[in-house]
């Protein structure tokens, strides 16, 4: 029989395209119960992260969630923004509407761990799709969230490719000792990693689910892609681009969508070459507590298929109107 029971996340987040598209799957799925947005400097600087946080909630009709901004940069490092990929504004390619979300006068870390702490044990998921500096901060801050949370879903890294290097993703390579920090906290971890998020292309079959459901929420995204799409081809030479984020929360939603296996993980601090790779040790199999998983192959179709019904969902907004 199919799981109907909603997941309780909290979606940490720099938006950024792919973020948008991620906010779209966590709001508009009647799965997922959407308990707080929050934002970590990443893509681009904080402020311009939370502003697009912002007018996204508000193009998606977000109601009743708090939003808060956290931390603005890396624990150890200076801040690294991604421009050539996501825009001058962390969110190019279309034009966003002014705010009418407000945000929470908490600080993101805070409101991390009063969310937590005020759920039952297991009850609540952390979906970070940015640099893990706001979790980071919420483990060192209050330990005891660890034990409470059911497990932490992020977006970042990979076993065999790099982006940010040959072998370092851009949201561990940022913040690489908060992402050590995360992997090792001994709580259940999914990377959804690079080798999984590069095979969820939007190709024109992905465009056409999008655009078949006609709305102005619809057309934002399709511009967003656009965007993202040409960013993907200069940079980085993809035909199309991939949409990282929203496959942790359609991991969420379906684990049968995102294929996972258990495997040691752990975050190189040091290499000369090699830092922020994150580093899985497939010799053998994991331990049965081995509590890091990385995700392996998604089935493009229903992930795809999951977006288009988020944006039925949401239905018709008309953001832009005064
Ligand atoms: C990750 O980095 C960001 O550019 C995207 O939003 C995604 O979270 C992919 O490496
Ligand atoms: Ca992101």
């Amino acid at each position: 029989m199919a799981d109907t029971a909603t997941r309780k996340i909290i979606l940490d987040c720099d938006p950024g395209h792919d973020d948008a598209v991620a906010m779209l799957l966590a709001w508009g799925n009647p799965k997922i119960d959407l308990l707080a947005v929050t934002t970590v400097g990443g893509n681009q600087t904080l402020k311009k992260v939370t502003n697009n946080a912002l007018a996204v909630g508000t193009v998606l009709k977000i109601e009743g969630v708090p939003f808060a901004a956290g931390c603005v940069n890396p624990m150890v490092r200076d801040v690294e923004v991604a421009p050539d990929i996501h825009g001058e504004s962390g969110l190019d390619g279309t034009e966003l509407p002014t705010p009418k979300i407000e945000l929470d006068s908490r600080h993101a870390v805070d409101l991390i761990i009063d969310t937590i702490m005020e759920h039952e044990p297991g009850e609540v998921t952390l979906v970070p799709t940015g640099p893990l500096t706001n979790i980071a901060m919420a483990v060192r801050k209050e330990p005891a969230i660890v034990e409470r949370v059911r497990e932490v879903v992020l977006m970042g890294g990979g076993y065999h490719v790099g982006n940010w290097s040959a072998v370092a993703e851009f949201n561990i390579k940022v913040d690489p000792e908060a992402a050590h920090v995360v992997f090792n906290a001994g709580w259940k971890v999914v990377m959804v990693g690079l080798d999984l998020t590069h095979q969820a292309l939007c190709t024109p079959e992905a465009y056409a689910k999008i655009d078949a459901v006609g709305t102005k929420p619809a057309r934002f995204i399709h511009e967003l892609m656009d965007f993202f799409g040409e960013s993907y081809k200069d940079a980085q030479g993809f035909d199309y681009p991939p949409v990282h984020d929203p496959c942790t929360i359609a991991y969420i939603i379906d684990p049968s969508i995102v294929e996972t296996v258990q495997v040691p993980i752990d975050v190189e601090l040091t290499g000369t070459l090699t830092t922020g790779m994150t580093v899985a040790d497939f010799r053998a199999p994991a331990p049965a507590d081995c509590p890091t998983w990385a995700a392996t192959k998604l089935d493009q179709e229903r992930f795809w298929d999951l977006i288009a019904d988020a944006l039925e969902h949401i239905g018709e907004n008309d953001y832009l109107a005064k």
